[in-house]
């Protein structure tokens, strides 16, 4: 069964909704994302206050790590790990330095982590973890990973045999200070960004590693060569939970918004994670008085926006207000706004989805939504 999203709930089973998908690697969603982060202490403060994470879990000197701090966040099912390096000397502080703050780990939550590594690796992934057992009093998990686009990994969470509060190591993170959440869901997609010419090779990695399908493409004439041109390739997994959008920067009148990010970011990286919320008014409404940036959204927009979209349930004037975007495919309509980057490079943002039918990806909105990240690049210049 599936609901509006997309998203196939878990208790019905693994529906597959992309028949050309296959079914190798079964992924039963995003187990979380980690970020090394120059200071994991205040970024957590940072995503508690602003985006309305619950502090979940702890691990560092108290606990017996001595190389790392990582602090856990969540709101809904999204688990956000904050690592930062506590020694110069690491793998951890080499990524910092070379990426600023970056998503390291996307962990994929599957029921059979060492199969997972074993299918991937075969299909030729290059390993990044081995199949390693981690045990506390609460049980044990199973996790082995791969290398994918840039210095970002995969990892595979096997947690079935686990009762505690994140991953064996951590503690309980017990806190005094605890903003509400903002309405944050799930993660609807993560985009990747990926050098020339590398868009098909990573399509293709994701089709012939993990067994994806290629969902949607929008090449240069989709998204127009005066603004700041990229290509894009849509990969999802067989029950639609997982999907990976990879860009490429495309030759435009402008420098692409992809090159901007591969310059700072020193590489392919990810590019946006979006969030889903069942009331994008009310967390846009939030976020905004917790001191979240938006990309600006051209007033002008507003005035065609009902003739594109046609009758929806909001007031256009309180997404004008907020500046939420709205765009409609076959199947319904999307609502979506786009974070400023979130570091002082000008690298990972935040997405804001609402799906209400829709399941692409605000094709419709690209042009004014490159314009605003166009004004941004010349204030940076970048463009
Ligand atoms: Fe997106």
């Amino acid at each position: 069964m599936t609901n509006l999203t997309g998203i196939t709930d878990y208790k019905y089973g693994l529906e597959k909704i992309f028949p050309q998908a296959e079914d190798f690697l079964p992924l039963l969603g995003t187990d979380y994302v980690e970020l090394y982060v120059g200071n994991a202490k205040q970024a957590a403060h940072y995503y508690k206050t602003a985006f309305g994470f619950q502090s979940l879990a702890y691990a560092g000197l108290e606990t017996g790590v001595r190389d790392r701090t990582s602090y856990v966040l969540k709101q809904g099912k999204i688990r956000l790990v904050l690592t930062t390096p506590l020694t110069s000397h690491s793998p951890i502080a080499e990524h910092l330095k070379k990426h600023g703050d970056a998503v390291k780990v996307i962990a994929l939550w599957v029921d059979d982590a060492r199969d997972a590594f074993r299918q991937t690796v075969d299909r030729g992934a290059t390993p990044y973890l081995e199949p390693t057992v981690e045990k506390d009093e609460f049980g044990e998990v199973v996790r082995s990973g791969i290398h994918t686009y840039g210095d970002t990994v995969h990892i595979f969470v096997e947690r079935k045999n686990y009762k505690g509060v994140f991953l064996p190591g951590f503690e309980k993170w017990e806190s005094a200070y605890n903003p509400p959440a903002t309405g944050l869901l799930y993660i609807d997609h993560m985009v990747g960004n990926v050098g020339w010419g590398q868009m098909h090779f990573w399509a293709q990695f994701y089709h012939d590693v993990m067994g994806f399908a290629n969902l949607i493409s929008f090449d240069d004439k989709d998204i127009s060569t005066e603004y700041s041109a990229l290509m894009s390739k849509v990969m999802t997994n067989g029950n639609g939970r997982i999907k990976f959008p990879i860009n490429e920067p495309a030759e435009g009148l402008k420098k692409s918004q992809i090159e901007e990010f591969i310059e700072f970011f020193e590489g392919p990286g990810c590019q946006h994670i979006a969030v889903a919320t069942n009331d994008i008014v009310f967390t846009i409404r939030e976020m905004r008085n917790r001191g979240v940036e938006f990309l600006h959204v051209p007033g002008n927009y507003y005035d065609t926006v009902s003739n594109r979209v046609g009758t929806i349930d909001e007031e256009l004037e309180t997404l004008k207000e907020l500046g939420i975007m709205v765009d409609r495919d076959d199947e319904g309509y999307l609502l979506q706004i786009f974070t400023k980057p979130v570091e002082d490079r000008p690298t990972m943002f935040f997405e804001i989805i609402q799906r209400k039918g829709a399941k692409s990806f605000g094709k419709g909105n690209f042009q004014a939504l490159f314009e605003s990240i166009e004004a941004e690049q010349a204030r940076r210049g970048t463009l």
